[in-house]
């Protein structure tokens, strides 16, 4: 009997000791409860309803350097913050009396039909989140989704495992590259990837000879080594890079109306707006400042280019936000990779949350077809005055 209640007592105090508190890093309180939680141990992942808690369930989890990998801003992280903060400042406007009962959330990128307007965005080792799977359970969530995922050059498995992985042979995936100083391994990759069965390359442009000082990691690797990043990417350099591949080329990494022009002259398909998560030039602007900018500098790039967009995405309405404001598709960065703590499973999961979320936003406001997102869906007002100056046209 003794012995029954010291277990009993011995119990009690491992669950109470194994209770974790968890700073939340200021995300929306929408009343996740870590209490029964343990630190290491993955929480089910039936009891995470938003992209917001997949990302407390991989704090809760991953060793806190992988954390740090992936979770890092540059600097202050001000750009960080600022990406998952613009959302608030800006309406959305919902309209009655309409039919969204046919709802269709299909899209079109580069000319490739897809089932969401919504992508996975490039980033490096997911083998930090899932170190069995690591790229693999991206490509196949997506795949059964039938969304675009675009694996970063820095992945933990390689070009061809990736492509082999595709659910189908009708998957349609491209790869993120970046502009090496050594142009051997410049082309011998862009030959792998068109030959790998990749459609399009997201040509990082902005990495010029250097990554941003992120502390938050650093602090736990020690200071970056160089990158390999080609400090000399000029257009000319530029205009080699693409006779380096028959494969359409998107510049991703545009922060700047200007530079949205420039692609647009150059003659590019497409162009993909990010300040990449608030991981390189801390204080450059969110999306939906550029994308602000583009459309009151520059408004012909919309109807030429198909632009993307990503950085804090986190909610449909964030989504629903960067297609009003002309970007005809989304990035998503690390909620994926936090969700593939689970595998192909979080993945999914990740997937089906922000697609539920969409598909209730757009019938709350009162538009159920996707493509039909435009201008009138939002009022950026707000933004406007901060960023443009008050009392600017
Ligand atoms: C861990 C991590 C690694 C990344 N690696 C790359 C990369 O290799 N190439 C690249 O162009 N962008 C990279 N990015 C930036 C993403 O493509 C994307 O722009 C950004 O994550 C979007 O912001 P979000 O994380 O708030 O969704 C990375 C982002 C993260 C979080």
């Amino acid at each position: 009997m003794l012995r029954a209640h010291i277990l009993l007592l011995a119990g009690l105090c491992a669950t109470l000791s194994s209770a974790v508190t968890i700073d939340m890093e200021g995300l929306p309180d929408t009343g996740l409860d870590t209490s029964t939680w343990v630190t290491g141990v993955a929480p089910p992942l039936e009891d995470l309803y938003e992209l917001n808690d997949l990302q407390i369930a991989a704090k809760n989890t991953l060793k806190p350097s992988s954390y740090a990998s992936y979770r890092t801003g540059a600097l202050d992280e001000i750009t960080y913050q600022a990406n998952l903060e613009i959302w608030q400042y800006i309406k959305l406007n919902g309209f009655t009396f309409r039919d969204v009962s046919d709802l269709n959330l299909n899209t079109s990128i580069l000319g490739y039909n897809f089932s969401l307007p919504f992508f996975i965005a490039p980033a490096a080792n997911a083998g930090l989140a899932n170190s069995t799977t690591a790229e693999l359970s991206l490509v196949e969530a997506a795949g059964d989704a039938g969304m675009l995922y675009v694996p970063s050059i820095s992945s933990t498995k390689s070009i061809e495992q990736i492509a082999s992985a595709s659910v189908s042979p009708d998957q349609v995936m491209f790869h993120q590259e970046y502009v090496w100083s050594n142009k051997t391994r410049l082309q011998d990759e862009l030959t792998r990837i068109e030959a790998a069965g990749f459609k399009a390359i997201f040509l990082t442009v902005d990495n010029t000879g250097i990554n941003g000082i992120r502390t938050r990691s650093i602090r736990f690797t020690g200071e970056e080594t160089d990158p390999g990043h080609a400090s000399t990417f000029d257009l000319k350099a530029l205009a080699a890079v693409r006779n380096m591949t028959s494969l359409p080329i998107v510049p991703k990494g545009i922060k700047t109306w200007q530079d949205a022009k420039t692609c647009l002259d150059l003659g590019f398909e497409a162009i993909y707006v990010s300040n990449h998560g608030g991981r390189v030039l801390d204080g450059a602007p969110t999306s939906v400042e550029v994308l602000l900018d583009i459309r009151k500098n520059a408004p012909e790039v919309f109807e030429k280019m198909e632009v993307y967009a990503d950085g804090g995405v986190r909610r449909a309405n964030h989504v629903i936000t960067l297609l009003a404001l002309g970007a005809r598709a989304v990035g998503l960065g690390r909620s994926a990779m936090f969700s593939n703590l689970y595998g192909k499973e979080g993945v999914a999961r990740m997937i089906y949350l922000l697609q539920t979320e969409l598909g209730t936003s757009m019938k709350l406001m009162g538009e159920s077809d996707v493509s039909a997102i435009n201008s009138s869906y939002i009022n950026t007002k707000w933004v406007e005055n901060r960023y443009f100056g008050f009392g600017s046209s």
